[in-house]
């Protein structure tokens, strides 16, 4: 389930009512997805084929389209990063810079764990989200944010777009904010 560590205060908030209510007043979109629903096989897997992907789609095809429905997304596909995945340290250094997009930024992690850090409104601040297989977010669009992988360094999930011309990332630059 998925946690929140506030950067300013280090203050943690776990449980996914108090996840799902500090997210909401942050404008952010959380939800979760019944993991059971995935063979075993697929819950630890980060090396993927074409028809594995599929599968993975297939399977949560009725939460994705529900999602979807609600919030106008339009097209979808799974992404798997891991230590096999060519040049993930430049990947990696690539993602870890503050930047807004077009559109929402939606991620359903179904296998490994993955952060998101977005700036919060100013009595927060930048706030981290730990998101594991079944946690579903949403960032809104023009929300300044980063997403990398966490110390296990693999993860599976479903992105969904508008389009996929949205998700070019826009620099942000923000001199308040710290590693
Ligand atoms: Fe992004």
């Amino acid at each position: 389930m998925a946690e929140i560590r506030i950067r300013n205060t280090n203050e943690r908030i776990q449980g996914e009512e108090n996840v799902r209510a500090f997210l909401e007043n942050q404008e952010v979109l959380y939800e979760h997805w019944n993991t059971d629903k995935l063979p075993e096989e697929l819950r630890e897997k980060f090396i993927l084929s074409d028809e594995e992907k599929a599968q993975i789609l297939s399977v949560y095809d009725e939460d994705i389209r529900d999602l979807a429905g609600r919030r106008g997304y339009r097209t979808w596909d799974i992404i798997a990063l891991s230590d096999a995945t060519p040049n993930l340290d430049e990947l990696l250094k690539k993602f870890e810079s503050v930047h807004t997009h077009t559109e929402d930024e939606v991620r359903a992690i179904t296998a490994g764990k993955g952060i998101f850090i977005i700036k919060g409104t100013d009595d927060v601040g930048y706030f981290d989200v730990e998101l594991e297989a079944g946690d579903v977010i949403s960032v809104p669009e023009h929300k300044a944010h980063f997403f990398t992988l966490m110390e296990n360094r693999q993860i599976v999930a479903v992105r969904l777009f508008i389009e996929t011309e949205g998700w070019i990332a826009h620099p942000y630059a923000d001199p308040s904010f710290q590693k």
